[in-house]
């Protein structure tokens, strides 16, 4: 069978505009905006309006990631949608997701936390690899302000909302995901929590009075986790892709903490200029913050075509997620908006 290799072709993200600032936190917890940049380097993140939902942030990314690869939403094969912070529990926010968007192919969620995206371009390349689906659309959303208490400076300092979605289609030529490392450290799992609301504690006056309806992180002991498998899971995807460091372009970590990366890089020597940052501007945005962080660069001209780019997640679970992949396409062409009309979407060529 033709060796099938899954490339991005269309790429898009959605912030809400409300921004707020480390200043305006101030006026809310007992905190500072130097505390806050110089143990987590995040100045700012974006709030969802009242009138959105994980799902319209969802598609509003999606729309640019569809324009981006010129498909239109009927053209998909499967739809993935990464997020700890959907609409409902039921149905799945993915089924919300494809009925907007009009499409008509089957839809399903990850729910991994940080590592989510991640987690979903994994699948999706299995499932281009094998031949199976042709055209995927993926996300990665959080409306996580809904479920931070913002009377605790603990947390609610740290995250914010928004969505990237990527397109995902098949390639004759290496392009893509070229190896990749998942881990899960499930008994770590009380680190980071929302324990109302499930089946082993259902939502009840109780739950709320106990502040059990709002994330919980126990901080410390998920930087001491973040730092030390951010290093390993990367030499985990150079070793199976017979790179070394240096050959890296381009790493693009989970936006968690400005200090968990630079410990992090600077422990196996990596150039800091190889990295990219926007956590300063959107704070922890959970599953989305590989994929925003991904169309940023794009758009910055900081991905160019054969770059061998490193995605790297870590999260709740505790989870870890990584991913070595090859870009495809030429820089001339990434700048917004219908850029993908210039770009070979290999799809048709395939032979399966
Ligand atoms: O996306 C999932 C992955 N998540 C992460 O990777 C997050 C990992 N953890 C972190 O990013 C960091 O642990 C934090 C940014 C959450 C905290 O930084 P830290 O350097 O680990 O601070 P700490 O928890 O050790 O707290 C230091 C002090 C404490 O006061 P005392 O006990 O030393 O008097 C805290 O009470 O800072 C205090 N503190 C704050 N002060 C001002 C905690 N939160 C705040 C705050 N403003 N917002």
């Amino acid at each position: 069978m033709t060796q099938l290799y899954s490339q991005i072709s269309g790429w898009g993200k959605y912030v809400p505009e409300k921004i707020l600032t480390n200043y305006d936190l101030e006026k809310m917890v007992d905190t500072s905006h130097e505390w806050i940049m110089q143990r987590s380097g995040i100045a700012e993140r974006r709030i969802a309006g009242e009138d959105e939902t994980t799902a319209t942030m969802a598609v509003a990314a999606a729309r640019q990631a569809l324009d981006v690869a010129n498909l239109a939403p009927t053209d998909l094969d499967l739809i993935i949608v990464s997020t700890s912070s959907p609409d409902y529990f039921v149905p799945a926010v993915s089924s919300t997701v494809q009925a907007m968007l009009g499409a008509t192919c089957p839809a399903f969620i990850i729910a991994t936390g940080c590592t989510g995206f991640v987690y979903g371009l994994v699948t999706a390349h299995q499932f281009i690899a094998t031949g199976a689906f042709k055209r995927i659309l993926l996300i990665g959303v959080e409306l996580i302000s809904r479920f931070l208490n913002w009377e605790d400076r603990d947390t609610c300092v740290l995250f914010g909302d928004g969505a990237g979605a990527v397109v995902i289609t098949p390639s004759l030529a290496p392009r893509g995901v070229f190896s990749f490392d998942l881990g899960s450290n499930g008994d770590q799992g009380h680190h980071l929590t929302l324990k109302g609301g499930g089946s082993a504690n259902p939502m009840s006056y109780d739950v709320i009075d106990k502040g059990e309806n709002y994330l919980y992180m126990n901080g410390r002991e998920v930087f001491k986790f973040a730092s030390r498998v951010l290093p390993r899971s990367l030499r985990a995807i150079l070793e199976q892709s017979d790179l070394s460091l240096q050959e890296v372009d381009l790493l693009i970590p989970h936006q968690a903490n400005a200090r968990i990366i630079d410990m992090a890089v600077r422990s196996i020597n990596f150039d800091p200029q190889k990295v990219f940052l926007n956590l300063h501007k959107y704070g922890n945005t959970s599953a989305a913050s590989i994929p925003i962080a991904l169309v940023e660069a794009i758009q910055e001209g900081r991905v160019k075509a054969d770059d061998k780019i490193a995605l790297v997640s870590f999260g709740a679970g505790l989870t870890w997620a990584s991913v070595m992949l090859q870009w495809g396409v030429s820089s001339q062409n990434l700048n917004g908006h219908g850029a993908a009309a210039a770009m070979p979407v290999q799809a048709e060529k395939v032979v399966i």
